[in-house]
């Protein structure tokens, strides 16, 4: 077990890309347990496929991935959700057809989730009240919003021990953009680390702990989060003023 002092994981060195392109360059970034940690660039800046990498579904080119003091990074997919590494993707990937209820028992299919199922369905109707009301309902007939907590909600049935987080509040209107933002508060105040990818970049900022700023694959600044947000650089480039 990691203590409070050290990184729960640590990315240093990573390259990764697809086919012969090389996106991710020289990654280093580590993530605090219990910490929010935000990734935050523009469009196409490579923050996905970071987050892709860390999850092992796509392979490190060089550089290591470490977890809780080990190194992980030929470790396959599968694997890395059984340490309790797991990732709600961007765009949300509910299955569309199946209820909400179905939905979240599949986030806990691995061996380490299938214990208490039944009670820790209740525990996450109780944090989303929405899936609750929607629990037999497809989950392809709900809002955006609605399927953001969902999968959210899948993740956590999965027993993570670090939540990738990616984009999650991707096309979603205002008022569900703050909704997103105070689950992930509340998760942090209930001791889950989370690894946060935003292109809402003062909002997800303001959230973190500790930012990387993300640029052609790169991390091209990191720090507190609210001391980057006092970055003027930071500011005019990425915060838009
Ligand atoms: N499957 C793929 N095959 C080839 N190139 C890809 C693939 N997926 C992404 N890319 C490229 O990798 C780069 C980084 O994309 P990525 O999706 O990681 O960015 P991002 O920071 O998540 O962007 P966004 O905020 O739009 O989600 C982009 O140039 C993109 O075109
Ligand atoms: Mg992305």
């Amino acid at each position: 077990m990691s203590s409070a002092s050290e990184p729960l994981m640590t990315v240093s060195g990573l390259s990764s890309g697809y086919g012969p392109v090389t996106i991710l360059r020289d990654i280093d970034i580590s993530v605090a347990p219990g910490s929010v940690t935000a990734l935050v660039g523009a469009n196409g800046a490579g923050k996905t496929t970071l987050m892709k990498a860390i999850a092992g579904l796509l392979p490190a080119w060089s550089g290591a991935i470490r977890f809780d003091g080990k190194d992980i990074t030929r470790v396959p997919t599968h694997e890395r959700v059984g340490q309790g590494i797991v990732l709600v993707p961007e765009g949300r990937m509910v299955f569309t057809l199946l209820s909400v209820e179905q939905n979240l028992r599949l986030g806990a299919i691995t061996p380490r989730a299938r214990d208490n199922i039944g009670d820790r369905l209740e525990a996450m109707f109780k944090r989303f009240p929405r899936l609750q009301e929607r629990r037999r309902q497809l989950a392809g007939s709900m809002s955006g919003g609605e399927q953001q907590m969902l999968a959210i909600g899948r993740g956590l049935m999965a027993k993570p021990r670090i939540v990738l987080l990616d984009e999650p509040t991707l096309g979603l209107a205002p008022i569900m953009v703050k909704q997103v933002f105070s689950v992930i508060e509340e998760l942090k105040a209930d001791g889950y680390t989370i690894l946060l990818s935003e292109q809402n970049s003062r909002l997800a900022l303001e959230a973190a702990d500790h930012g990387y700023i993300i640029e052609n694959g790169r991390v091209q600044l990191s720090g507190p989060g609210r001391e980057l947000i006092d970055m003027p650089d930071v500011r005019r480039l990425y915060l838009g003023r």
